[in-house]
């Protein structure tokens, strides 16, 4: 059963001394983190934003070096570690929660995440897919596009639910394939277009601009 569409507010709280405190997120990551890169360069410690923690499932994901070379907390929760998805998840919920994230996000995270890790965090994970969703979800998006024929594809950043790929969009660009149908220059153009993007889609939720709409949960309305 789907859970009850979240309520969240992404409104920033005033620090005791009437300042505005950063808003705190936890990055998923399992490769190389060039997503993590463009967060960490474009957000992290200039006020807005703050890195607090990234996690992944992959002991030697680059996103790990990416984190500890910018001081940011890492864990690992390898499938291996636990007995089973829902054990794992639990483990990197409660670290998540330690963390005391206004939001949790998916940056080339390649495990499905359980249901109880989706609704711990309902209305509160974000994840960027590489390709213009409905269009081409779950894994190798570029490669489908390409394999599909089709002359644009794109990326798009969109709330976390319990299908794959299937929340609710926040924000979607374009992104032509080249004439000669190459997959690398596919590739690199998709992964510029994500480095604007995602950090683009975290400013605005930090803002506290962008809302599920009350009266249809498959939208999202963005303030100006
Ligand atoms: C990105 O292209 C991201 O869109 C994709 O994984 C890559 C991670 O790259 N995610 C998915 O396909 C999720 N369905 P990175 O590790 O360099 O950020």
């Amino acid at each position: 059963m789907a859970p009850p569409p979240p309520n969240i507010s992404f409104a920033k709280r005033p620090c005791e001394d009437a300042r505005v405190s950063a808003f705190r997120i936890v990055v998923l990551a399992s490769g190389s983190g060039t997503n993590l890169q463009a967060i960490l360069d474009r957000l992290h410690g200039q006020g807005l934003v703050e890195v607090v923690g990234v996690g992944s499932d992959k002991p030697g994901a680059g996103a790990l070096e990416r984190a500890a070379r910018a001081g940011v907390d890492t864990a690992v929760f390898p499938a291996d570690a636990y007995p089973d998805r829902m054990g794992r998840d639990a483990a990197m919920g409660d670290w998540v929660e330690s963390h005391h994230p206004g939001l949790v996000v998916l940056a080339g995270y390649m495990q499905l995440l359980t249901e109880p890790f989706v609704a711990r965090f309902a209305g509160r994970i974000v994840n960027i897919h590489p390709a213009l969703l409905p269009s081409f979800p779950g894994l190798d998006a570029i490669g489908q596009a390409l394999e599909a024929g089709a002359e644009e594809t794109g990326v798009t950043v969109h709330f976390v639910d319990e299908g794959i790929d299937t929340g609710p969009v926040i924000l979607q660009r374009r992104v032509p394939v080249p004439v000669g149908r190459e997959r690398g220059v596919l590739e690199a153009a998709v992964h510029n277009v994500e480095h604007e993007l995602y950090p683009e889609a975290i400013r605005m939720i930090a803002e506290g601009r962008v809302r599920i709409d009350p009266s249809d949960p498959r939208k999202v309305a963005i303030d100006d």
